[in-house]
């Protein structure tokens, strides 16, 4: 097995990856806990095991050192390992974490976070982004009666069925889960309206804006509207936009209020703790002040234990002594700039693009006919991990330095003469050394080698 092309300087080896991750398919269906974590997205045989990190960097079994963008599914926005976050942890842990009765932390993690964000009056902490968008579905459909739910064409809100059912991935899910979940574009009201008109929507679900799409103006006041006056409930998913858009997440940003929200990712800069939140008329359904039926809102064993709501705390310390959204985007700013100066002198500005929001940047590859590619994408990711850069997006830490960036801006002006020889080519053949990445959610696995 080849570990890398071995014709330059740039050689890394990553043998010891490559036999964790056989044993890795062995024992984990896919080879890893998480489908965008796998292996299938990174180039053949470039897949590092990771050991730790610290701020941006992170380092594999091999003893590579690697800048990290991406951060841990963008759950890591003060920097690996931050230290105030571990120290408030380990103070946490030496207490216990577990009991028969909420803690103060459980108290305190709810008023710190209802303070910051302006549409709730009430939170439910839990473990996973998923769970709560899906207790908000559940409680969207107990306040209304109502059956089906509108969910935006945007990448992803739930490892549950009400989301899984309308991707490819949809085996073993009944058909009539999947029809109760209809898909309409963002940007675009009417669509949504005719959704609406056609009657037994108990909510919307959206992100307010993603890393490729900012609302046109009065596009969010519309949806709120529509929802308004179709007796439908908003939940906004701040999974992404929560402390990174703002603390206090998209609806900060747009001053558009929804019903519910759903947070998660950078709560806990990468400890587990998600949210619901919400108006107190619908969160109360799950509590013991309504006369209705209750809806079973959320309860489970690890919800509130003590080291992640011991971190959120330290996590919001950090953004009101500090400004972490700043120093993300700043990175993001000259990254951009960087890599957009030296795409711009390899002819390929079309070819390898950096778009989104400073703290939230993708890189879009593509072909010679300038169709997106994969085979390219896995090209420029091939070039970026031998030159030390982890990287399926360019989405920057407040943890990352002008340092990092000038290295990364130097992987990518290394890594697009490759490219450009591709494009001059019509093809990565000969110059990519395994099978293309493909996307995490499809519905085949085969016919691609897994290590
Ligand atoms: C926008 C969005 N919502 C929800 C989720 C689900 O969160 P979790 O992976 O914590 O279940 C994700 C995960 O990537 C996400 O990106």
């Amino acid at each position: 097995m080849r570990t890398d092309r071995g014709c330059d300087e740039h050689i890394r080896s990553f043998a010891q990856s490559n036999q964790l991750q056989a044993r890795l398919h062995d024992v984990v269906p896919g080879g890893s806990h998480t489908y965008a974590r796998g292996a299938d997205q990174y180039p053949e045989y470039m897949a590092p095991i990771l050991v730790r990190g610290r701020g941006s960097r992170v380092w594999d079994v091999d003893g590579n050192e690697f800048v990290e963008y991406g951060m841990g599914l963008r759950s890591v926005t003060l920097g690996h390992a931050y230290p105030p976050v571990v120290a408030a942890v380990r103070e946490a842990v030496g207490d216990g974490t577990n009991f028969s009765r909420p803690t103060i932390h459980e108290l305190t993690a709810a008023e710190e976070f209802l303070r910051l964000v302006p549409g709730a009056d009430m939170v439910k902490f839990a473990k996973n982004g998923s769970d709560v968008t899906t207790a908000a579905v559940k409680l969207a459909r107990a306040a209304t009666g109502r059956r089906r739910i509108a969910v935006c064409e945007q990448p992803f809100f739930s490892t549950d069925d009400w989301f899984i059912g309308t991707t490819p991935m949809a085996d073993g899910i009944p058909d009539d889960v999947r029809r109760d979940t209809v898909r309409f574009p963002y940007n675009d009201l009417r669509s949504l309206a005719e959704i609406l008109d056609v009657g037994d929507v108990a909510c919307v679900v959206m992100e307010a804006a993603t890393a490729t799409a900012e609302p046109n103006p009065g596009y969010l006041e519309g949806v709120r509207a529509l929802c308004d006056s179709t007796g439908t409930l908003l939940v906004f998913d701040e999974m992404i936009t929560g402390f990174r858009w703002s603390v206090g997440g998209a609806q900060s940003v747009y001053s558009v209020i929804p019903d519910l929200s759903c947070w998660g990712k950078a709560m806990g800069n990468g400890f587990p703790l998600a949210a619901l939140a919400g108006r107190r008329e619908y969160m109360e359904l799950g509590g013991l002040r309504t006369d209705r039926d209750r809806v079973f809102l959320l309860s489970s064993t690890h919800g509130p234990e003590t080291a992640s709501l011991a971190a959120f705390r330290a996590v919001v310390d950090a953004y009101r002594h500090d400004d972490p959204i700043a120093r993300m985007e700043h990175a993001g700013r000259l990254l951009a700039d960087g890599v957009r100066a030296v795409a711009a002198q390899h002819g390929l500005s079309e070819h390898v693009e950096v778009i989104g929001r400073a703290s939230c940047l993708v890189f879009v590859t593509r072909d010679a006919e300038l169709k997106p590619s994969q085979a390219y994408r896995t090209l420029f990711l091939q070039e970026l991990l031998r030159r030390g850069v982890l990287g399926q997006s360019f989405v920057t830490s407040a943890a990352h330095t002008e340092t990092d960036v000038t290295k990364t801006v130097e992987a990518v002006a290394e890594a697009l003469p490759i490219y450009r020889q591709a494009i001059d080519r019509g093809s990565v053949d000969g110059l990519l050394q395994g099978r293309p990445v493909a996307p995490a959610i499809r519905r085949t696995a085969a016919p691609r080698r897994l290590h």
